[in-house]
């Protein structure tokens, strides 16, 4: 693949020099982008130079690319994963014959439903992270802060070239339509719940990221194996974007672990927050909001659209051509967790039906390795307290669960009771208080860290922890 041209005005890969119209389209879209960027992008006070990642081509080679960027200067551009020769879909009813490098005409609404969704959640995740700037425990977190949202703003570019190139007037209307959603905003909100969420402090960011993003590793999982290959092709280079974003919520939250329990082995107590760190039992409240809102982003337990984006090769499974089983799943059933006659039970339904079950079971998996990660932080320093994740019924607003009032260990309780209790269990309004008292200012000076987190065990691109990876002016 040839490297990309950060000097073009629209850096890519995908040959845009040669498609007048489609370039046109892109840059008058640009303008707009920048202008929401400047409106809601991250607040960063003095515009500062930041040491960040920028991909100059879509193989290995192309991420060593490192420098000072001035945040606004940053070149987001259009990256798609190489071709990959004489490619086949890979399940469905289509499953074996050749992948589209259109979208076929019955398919098309569906598919710009999927690839809006995907990019509402881009901007949204810079919205809610705009203030966080100010209260960074590290001009390194500031600068991984930063790369996501650039990161999160070159997502939205990688869908809206996918509707500018594939869905024609609609689609340049979605595009501009995801400029002007809010997150959080009562009149024109993102499109899923959990991205109106607010992410208020930086305990919620590191869950975010740990949790949220790693949502949004299995949705680009299922959409790398679309059949519509350019959508397979963008997915597949957005997560080498997305690895690193989930590497900034699992060792941030090691690093709060780690200096929390610092605390409490040097002092011999619970009763950290005098030393001014954050408690497990609020760390725990933390994750039981963050575990259970994300869930709901995977949707109905059950569901005749998922359903029918799989066999119409829209979406696929997580490693779907790893799995072992014809592909098709016209005769195949899945667990499905329910409420029934009084107890929670594993009912089999059409494995068809069953797809964002059955992601939602991938994700779970795959958190709780990183929740393994965070209680071996606590046992290593003698610590007797183990992080949990909540029972998957636990605070839903989606799917089966959400008419339940259940609690984090499973017990479904009534509603009065359940309201009683939240606060033993979601984080309250004097939690949320706490933590961000912890985290008046920002803090920037090389090598200085909050007093609330470890530094990391290692700097960025083989930089030592103390490196400036923020120049302020
Ligand atoms: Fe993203
Ligand atoms: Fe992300």
């Amino acid at each position: 693949m040839a490297s990309v041209d950060l000097n073009d005005r629209i850096p890519n890969n995908v040959d845009l020099a040669s498609d007048r119209r489609l370039r046109r389209a892109l840059e008058q879209w640009q303008p707009a982008f920048l202008d929401w960027w400047r409106e809601m992008g991250p607040v960063a006070g003095a515009v500062p130079e930041v040491y960040l990642r920028t991909a100059t081509s879509v193989d290995r080679s192309g991420w060593a690319n490192f420098g000072y960027t001035r945040m606004p200067d940053y070149r987001w551009g259009v990256f798609l994963a190489d071709p990959e020769p004489d490619r086949r879909i890979g399940f469905g009813d289509h499953k074996g014959e050749p992948v589209w490098q259109r979208v076929p005409g019955d398919y098309r609404a569906a598919l710009r439903r999927l690839i809006v969704i995907q990019g509402d959640t881009e901007p949204a995740s810079v919205e809610q992270q705009r203030h966080l700037g100010r209260t960074c425990p590290s001009g390194y977190d500031l600068r991984n802060l930063f790369q996501i949202n650039v990161e999160e703003g070159r997502h939205l570019w990688a869908m809206v070239y996918l509707l500018h190139a594939h869905f024609g007037r609609d689609g340049r209307e979605e595009a501009q339509a995801l400029l002007e959603r809010r997150s959080g905003d009562a009149d024109r909100p993102r499109i899923l719940t959990a991205f109106n969420e607010r992410t208020p402090d930086w305990l919620a960011l590191f869950m975010f990221t740990f949790l949220t993003d790693r949502d949004g590793k299995f949705q680009l999982y299922s959409l790398a194996e679309s059949a519509f290959d350019p959508l397979a092709r963008t997915c597949r280079f957005m997560l080498t974007e997305e690895a690193h974003h989930m590497f900034v919520g699992i060792t941030g939250l090691s690093r709060v672990v780690q200096r929390t329990c610092e605390i409490m082995r040097d002092h011999g107590t619970d009763d950290v927050r005098r030393f001014g760190v954050i408690d497990l039992p609020t760390f725990q409240r933390y994750l039981n909001f963050h575990f259970s809102v994300t869930l709901d982003l995977f949707g109905a337990e059950v569901s005749t659209n998922a359903a029918a984006g799989y066999t119409s090769g829209l979406k696929g499974r997580f490693h779907e051509t790893d799995i072992d089983d014809d592909h098709r799943l016209n005769a195949a059933g899945y667990l499905v967790l329910r409420w029934q006659d009084g107890a929670f039970r594993k009912v089999e339904v059409p494995a068809l039906n069953a797809l964002n079950e059955r992601l939602r079971d991938d994700f779970i998996a795959d958190v709780e390795v990183g929740v393994g990660r965070l209680n071996r932080v606590i046992r290593s320093f003698g610590v007797d307290f183990e992080l949990t994740l909540p029972h998957v019924a636990f605070n839903r607003r989606v799917g089966a669960f959400a008419e339940l009032d259940v609690t984090p260990q499973g017990a479904v309780i009534d509603a009065a009771d359940w309201r009683a209790r939240e606060e033993e269990w979601l984080p309250s309004a004097s939690n949320r208080a706490y933590v961000a008292s912890l985290m008046p200012e920002a803090i920037t000076e090389p090598g200085r860290f909050a007093n609330w987190i470890a530094p990391p065990s290692r700097g960025i691109n083989h930089q030592a922890i103390d490196f400036e990876y923020v120049r302020l002016d």
